[in-house]
């Protein structure tokens, strides 16, 4: 549903931020997206719905290019964008005042605007900071407000970007726990991060380095390969764990690392036969 054709792109002081990108995002599928500091996953994910054009090569949407001005608004509808630190877009006095603002620029009518920030909100179990103001809330009660203001525009597409490098482990759990339900429910997801922990779940990971896309695959694949250290990225502690134990011969199915249960009550049904 996202198409980026031989996308390049220098910011204004030169700085080569994307080079020549090739990837296609299809529908309903989850993206995990990583590379160390510098390597372009927010300039990639700020070319997802427009908010940046490429100078080189081409981003569709649904077929719409992202360099058409008059196709950028119903891509807006398709794709959502959630950063980093959502304090820096709040514009509204009250939540739900902030959570009006989305719809409203894409010009829903009113009683369709209500009933959608009804459904967010309670989506999201806001319900009772409905009158708060956004900037008096925590990291993560804010990440959940604009979270909940995407999902107002109620987009087919979802991209987070670094959402959770800000929150506590419970509130990144949370976060992290509402993404996979979305995708649950069909919805498109693009994720970046850091903590290769997060995309376990993920059906594909790209890595990228200084602009480029230098590893694709599954997680079974990407997240065990012997270059990511060398890249910058930590691979999951127990998928590090499951290599050491296959280098002493005891092999370790993949499906286990996804937690410390499940590889626990691997390891004890291995060790623990009578
Ligand atoms: N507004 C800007 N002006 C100039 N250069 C920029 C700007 N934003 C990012 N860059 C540069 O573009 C490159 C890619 O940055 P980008 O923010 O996309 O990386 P990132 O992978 O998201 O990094 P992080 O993990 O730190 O969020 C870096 O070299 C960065 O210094
Ligand atoms: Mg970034």
């Amino acid at each position: 549903m996202i198409r980026l054709e031989n996308v390049s792109y220098n910011y204004p002081d030169g700085t080569p931020a994307l080079r020549n990108i090739n990837l296609a995002i299809r529908k309903g599928e989850y993206l995990g997206i990583i590379g160390r500091n510098g390597s372009g996953k927010s300039t990639l994910a700020l070319h997802l719905n427009g908010l940046l054009r490429p100078q080189k090569g081409k981003v569709t949407v649904r077929g719409m290019s992202t360099g058409d001005f008059s196709k950028l608004r119903d891509i807006r509808k398709i794709v959502g964008i959630v950063f980093q630190n959502p304090e820096t877009q709040f514009v509204g006095r009250t939540v739900e005042e902030d959570l009006a603002f989305g719809p409203e620029n894409l010009c829903f009518p009113p009683a369709e605007i209500r009933k959608r920030i009804e459904k967010s909100l309670a989506e999201i179990g806001l319900e009772k900071y409905r009158y708060h103001s956004p900037k008096s809330l925590s990291g993560g009660q804010g990440q959940c407000v604009a979270l909940a203001g995407i999902l107002t525009m109620e987009p087919e597409c979802l991209i987070f970007d670094e959402v959770t490098s800000m929150l506590d482990p419970a509130s990144g759990e949370a976060v992290l726990k509402r993404v996979k339900r979305l995708h649950e429910k069909g919805k498109t997801i693009v994720y970046t991060t850091h903590n290769l922990e997060e995309l376990h779940a993920a059906d594909r990971i790209i890595v990228m380095d200084r602009g480029r896309i230098v590893l694709e695959g599954e997680p079974e694949h990407v997240l065990s390969d012997s270059s990511l250290r060398g890249l910058g990225l930590t691979p999951p502690s127990l998928i590090e764990l499951a290599e050491h134990l296959q280098e002493h011969g005891i092999q370790v199915p993949w499906e286990i690392t996804s937690s410390p249960s499940s590889f626990a009550e691997e390891i004890c049904r291995l060790f623990l036969k009578t």
